[in-house]
């Protein structure tokens, strides 16, 4: 059969990642194999094992599986390879430019120093850079279940990398932790020239996206579903063209959507909201970049001219700079053969 036209269109233009969390690009194999390597013991017998234990009801199920995965990470060399892996996907996925998340706290709370981390996802990076040519950007994430004085000291233990981290951002659980909890490291952030992000809307109500809008003074929504359930604030967002960072296969396999035939990208895009796609932790969600475009085509009528909005939004909503956005911006019409 041949390829459907959409699927090809999605493989053929290039594409900006902007909510990508690097722990969750973490593969079962990958996974098995630093836990040998770094004597991790592990509650599965196998990868397939692992694979089997990722059916989750809500977010909280897939965290507590992603903190523990996580737990294998314990060198440069580690961080070092899970980035690479991910840069081999962004290219096999014509990812051009990714903008990724890390969680600091989930390692420097087991023990592993802030610095193992930034300087193994770096020079990865770096490499990606060089020999890939994917060009990337690095934002730390504060983990909302923990309080503001621990985001106030990773912002400080931040402080020798800061010419090399683009912005901070707010993941982890949300219910229960919503942003005004972090209003303060967010200001602080934001007079450091920090760009500045939060999950949103994800299971959270509406009035948590305000927060981040009016409160935290964000850059880009992640998520941000739940803005449909209240028009003014999508008017809002419309017009303010904030950023949402939307992930689709995630929002499955965490029951925010409850089919991918009731995604609501299409409203979304209907309603002008600057929406992008993303994978979000696709090692825990069924796949990478050109996955989750690919889901929303079987299972939505997601149009060619969809598809080329949504790739558009990555570059214009991504934190390049102008030149850079609009040089992309020209490859893709190129492609597209205007
Ligand atoms: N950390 C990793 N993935 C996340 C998600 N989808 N929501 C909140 N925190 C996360
Ligand atoms: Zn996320």
């Amino acid at each position: 059969m041949p390829i459907d036209p959409r699927k090809q269109l999605i493989r053929d233009l290039p594409k900006a990642e902007l909510h990508i969390h690097i722990e969750g690009s973490l593969e079962p194999e990958m996974m098995f194999s630093l836990a040998q390597r770094n004597g991790v013991e592990l509650p599965y017998a196998n990868v397939e094992a692992i694979r089997e234990a990722y059916q989750f009801n809500c977010l909280q199920d897939f965290l507590d599986l992603y903190y523990q995965g996580m737990s294998v990470l314990q060198t440069r060399q580690d961080f070092y390879d899970l980035t690479w892996a991910y840069l081999q996907r962004c290219r096999e996925d014509n990812v051009v430019h990714t903008e990724i998340f890390f969680d600091p706290q989930g390692h420097t709370g087991r023990g592993i120093e802030f610095d193992t981390v930034f300087e193994g996802i770096w020079s990865a990076l770096q490499d990606g850079e060089h020999e890939l040519g994917i060009s990337s950007r690095v934002i730390m994430c504060f983990l909302r279940h923990l309080d503001q004085d621990d985001a106030f000291a990773t912002l400080e233990q931040a402080g020798p990398y800061l010419d090399r981290i683009t912005g901070v951002g707010l993941d982890s659980s949300e219910v229960g932790h919503p942003p005004s909890k972090f209003f303060a490291v967010f200001e602080q952030a934001g007079q450091m020239g920090l760009k500045r992000v939060a999950h949103a809307g994800e299971e959270g109500p509406p009035e948590y996206i305000y927060e981040a809008v009016d409160g935290l003074q964000v850059d880009r929504i992640d998520h941000g579903n739940r803005a449909l359930e209240d028009h003014l604030l999508v008017q809002r967002l419309a017009e303010l063209k904030l950023p949402l960072t939307v992930c689709p296969q995630s929002n499955l396999r965490l029951a925010v959507v409850p089919d991918m035939k009731a995604h609501p990208i299409r409203t979304m895009l209907a309603a002008g909201l600057k929406v992008t796609v993303n994978s979000d932790d696709p090692a825990y969600f069924g796949g990478y970049m050109n996955d989750n475009f690919n889901a929303l085509v079987d299972a939505t009528d997601l149009s060619a001219d969809e598809i080329i909005k949504l790739v558009r939004n990555s570059f214009k909503a991504s934190f390049l700079d102008k030149h850079a956005k609009l040089a992309h911006l020209k490859t893709v019409q190129a492609i597209l053969g205007h």
